[in-house]
This record gives C-alpha cells, sequence and structure tokens, in this order.
C-alpha cells in the first residue's frame, strides 16, 4: 500500500488492487471497532451505499472475520439512504441487510434510515435524536464513505441544499437533476466522525478523484472536496485504477 498526503485533512493509501483495498477495509473496521468497544464499550459505524462497499461487507460476514467484533456492541448507521423501501433493490439499507443478517453479525443494531418515511423531515429528525443517543454529541466511531462520478458523498450532490447546512446531523435532501429526495448525514455528521474513510475504486472515478484532491475548493460543485477536517482528517482508500492520473507516483 502507498500513503500519500493529499494536504492537512486527507490521505489517499492506495492499493495494487480492489481485493486489497477491501481486505484494508475490513482490517480497519475490524480495529475501529477493537479500539472503540476497549475505550467505549460499544462501536458505531455508519456505511455508505452504492455497489463499491459491498464486497467489503461481504467479507466482514466471512466466519474468520466476524469473531473477531463483538457485533452485540455495534450501531450501525447508513450515511445516506435512498427514499424506497427497504426491500426495494436501491435500498442501501436492503443491500447492505443481505450481509447484516449473517450470525453473528445479525446481533449488531441495525438503525434503518427511513427513506420511505411519509414525513422525511420528522425521519431525520428521529434519526439524529437516535444518533445523539447511541453516540455522545453524535460523533460516529467511524463512516464509511464512496464517490459519485459527479462529486458527491453520501447523498450530498452538487447544487444542492444539504450541502450547507451547518446545524443539523440528518437532512432529507432534494435532487433536482433527479427530481427525487435523498436522506442524508451532512458534512456536520461526517466530519464530526472519529475515523472517516472514503473507498473510491475503478478507473471511472479516477477523473472525479483529481479534480476532488487537485481542483480549487468548491464544495457547491464538488462536495466530496469537503470530506475530511485537520480535526478528523479523512482517508480516501484507492486502487491503482482510481488513483491513475493523479501523479501520485504509485
Ligand atoms: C448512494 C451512496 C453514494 C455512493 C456513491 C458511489 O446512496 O448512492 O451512498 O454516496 O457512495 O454514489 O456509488 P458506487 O459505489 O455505486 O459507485
Amino acid at each position: 500500500m502507498k500513503r500519500v498526503v493529499i494536504d492537512n485533512r486527507r490521505q489517499a493509501l492506495i492499493f495494487k488492487t480492489e481485493e486489497e483495498a477491501y481486505a484494508f477495509c475490513a482490517e480497519t473496521f475490524i480495529e475501529q471497532a477493537q479500539k472503540a468497544v476497549s475505550a467505549r464499550g460499544s462501536f458505531s459505524v455508519a456505511l455508505s451505499g452504492g455497489s463499491t462497499p459491498l464486497p467489503v461487507y461481504e467479507q466482514l460476514a466471512n466466519p474468520s472475520t466476524a469473531l473477531l467484533v463483538n457485533w452485540s456492541l455495534v450501531d450501525i448507521f447508513w450515511g445516506d439512504e435512498r427514499c424506497v423501501p427497504a426491500t426495494d433493490p436501491e435500498s442501501n439499507y436492503g443491500n447492505a441487510l443481505s450481509f447484516l443478517s449473517i450470525p453473528p453479525l445479525d446481533q449488531a443494531k441495525k438503525h434503518r434510515l427511513i427513506g420511505d418515511a411519509p414525513d422525511l423531515g420528522k425521519a431525520a429528525a428521529d434519526y439524529e435524536k437516535k444518533l445523539k443517543t447511541i453516540c455522545s454529541k453524535g460523533c460516529l466511531d467511524m463512516i464509511f464513505l464512496g464517490l459519485g462520478n459527479d462529486g458527491h458523498t453520501a447523498s450530498l450532490f452538487p447544487h444542492t441544499k444539504a450541502l450547507t447546512e451547518s446545524t443539523k446531523l440528518v437532512t432529507p435532501n432534494y435532487l433536482p437533476e433527479k427530481d427525487l429526495w435523498r436522506m442524508s448525514l451532512t458534512f456536520e455528521a461526517i466530519n464530526s466522525a472519529r475515523s472517516i474513510y472514503a473507498l473510491v475504486l475503478g478507473r471511472g472515478k479516477s477523473k472525479i478523484l483529481k479534480r476532488i484532491f487537485f481542483d480549487e475548493k468548491n464544495i457547491d460543485e464538488l462536495p466530496g472536496q469537503n470530506i475530511g477536517t485537520e480535526e478528523h482528517p479523512a482517508y480516501f482508500i484507492l486502487d491503482k485504477k482510481a488513483a491513475y492520473g493523479l501523479g501520485l507516483k504509485c
């Protein structure tokens, strides 16, 4: 693995293959879980949606790995959710649940972000209350994020209202370009997590990644640029394909 410091709030961890990146994610999850449980008696993590992280959840469900975590002390949240029922193939919760229902992962407490609630504002407020009850001040131990080709992360899409939300931790977010609603943690919640990881894989993401790392900061245009702070730096877990063209000599 090659570690590259991007700036004072972001590092890139570049792996030869996506398999190595997945293995690192699973190892890091276990390490952070064990650290949190020994320090605070529990572990809170927000999972990302989309397709990239699914092999990580599969690895965590692998019997040899699963036994390394006391899942009864784990609280699983989601960084964002589509506004669909949990049984919909689009549901981030539903897709992760296929792995999180495998013993002993099924002992974890899973907190679904209710994207198909009749009142999204109330659902977001209720989720925020839960987050603040379970994690002191709503600070997660760990958050996994992805990056879309348009530079979004979680459901914080370019030119959307949620990007400027500076007090709430959870909010509905209307996406005018897609004419649909999403539910998302805000950057307040994302950047208060004790450990922040963004898993970005494949050549298709290399172009947007270069903009996220090296373009002038413009969060409205490139929300993913806002991942990580000096206090809570973000680690971008990449394979060589995603790191292509970054000029990072990896
Ligand atoms: C979602 C995600 C989103 C995702 C990116 C990347 O609900 O879609 O949470 O932020 O991480 O869109 O998605 P892929 O991993 O499928 O490329």
